[in-house]
């Protein structure tokens, strides 16, 4: 059987480890997808900085790698908006499949992502966007496609998460425990993504976005961070019977459109920080974990757990999509189209 041959777009700790399993499980993919998987190409910016992976297959034109004939599938790890976003028009308006982790990209232009995608019949999979190796995305957009979900409420950030706990153990500021977390490289030099619940809020996006069969942007969501919540909050907490964790919360509210019309349905979506009790599912996520917390009106509550962040959990969810979108050039099928959601209206901030 023709293989499947991919292009790989950036090659920093998650690229790597795609790279890595790639090779690893050549024989076991293959049998699986039913083709063989080859790197037709890995797009860098400095190809000698990359000499764990192997030579010939670096290059810096990323956009004749996306071009050229000999490429199926696009795989998308450098995150940010551009260059990546044009790259991947091109890959889906020409018909390749297309796999990101690009979770700031999906949450500002997923409409013409998947516009594209749909006028294609090319795929989109996305689900190391979200909360790493945690198999989340295709549940809602799959599994649960036949279901009505009412909320979705999780910690979707592994170092705000770290942060929080930290000082729930020690009673330690929120500056001590931040400047932990940076020396033991939980934190990234520059925080505020993380801290200010940028990264949460594009996350929330995505998430809502699925669930609801709407379209979410980023800007879309209420946003606070961490960055204020005290020592004294979370001894506050505990006495309480409570700790303090950053939600992102979608779930579906009434919205009033201000137009007279009266209330209709629609979805609340937002990134803050919560007191929950202790006794909370969420509650007993610890560290630099993820969970995220689903509620249906058929399936009842679920929760899914794991690493969401880190080279190889992140890895494991390129491959799974590339195993997917392999699959499906194999079989003639096709990923699930978003492009025609009407969708549901956000609640503006303040409303309630
Ligand atoms: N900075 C993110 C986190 C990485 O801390 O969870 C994964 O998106």
């Amino acid at each position: 059987r023709k293989p499947i041959k991919v292009a790989l777009l950036g090659c920093g700790t998650v690229g790597t480890e795609v790279v890595r399993l790639l090779t690893d499980q050549a024989p076991d993919l293959t049998a699986r997808i039913g083709a063989p998987v080859e790197l037709a190409g890995i797009a860098v910016r400095r190809p000698n900085k990359h000499r764990e992976v192997p030579a010939e297959l670096l290059t810096t034109d990323a956009e004749a790698l996306v071009a050229s004939d000999d490429v199926d599938v696009v795989v998308e790890v450098i995150g940010g908006i551009e260059p990546a976003r044009s790259l991947l028009l091109t890959a889906l308006r020409s018909g390749k499949s297309v796999v990101t982790a690009n979770k700031a990209l999906l949450a500002e232009h997923s409409a013409d992502l998947f516009e594209a995608s749909d006028a294609s019949g090319a795929d989109l999979y996305f689900e190391a966007a979200v909360a790493g190796a945690i198999p989340l995305l295709r549940p809602l957009r799959e599994s649960l496609a036949g279901d009505r979900i009412t909320r979705v409420m999780g910690i979707v950030n592994g170092t705000t998460n770290f942060i929080l706990s930290g000082m729930d153990s020690t009673g330690a500021s929120y500056a001590e425990t931040l400047e932990e977390a940076t020396r033991l490289g939980y934190a990234e030099a520059d925080p505020t993504a993380d801290v200010d619940g940028f990264d949460a809020a594009s996350k929330a996006a995505i998430l809502a976005s699925l669930a609801f069969h709407s379209r979410v942007t980023a800007a879309d969501v209420h946003r606070e961070g961490i960055a204020a919540v005290s020592a004294a909050d979370i001894a506050a907490a505990k006495g309480l019977g409570r700790i303090v964790k950053l939600l992102a919360i979608c779930e579906r509210v009434s919205v009033d459109a201000g137009d007279g019309s009266g209330a209709s349905e629609g979805i609340s979506v937002r990134v803050h920080p919560a007191m929950i009790p202790r006794s909370h599912p969420l509650a007993s996520v610890h560290g630099a974990f993820n969970a995220v917390f689903v509620e249906a009106d058929a399936a009842g509550e679920m929760m899914f757990y794991g690493q969401g962040a880190g080279g190889a959990p992140t890895a494991s969810a390129v491959l799974g999509d590339l195993v997917a979108v392999a699959r499906n050039r194999v079989h003639s099928g096709r990923g699930p189209r978003e492009s025609a959601y009407a969708g549901l209206p956000v609640r503006p901030m303040g409303q309630t």
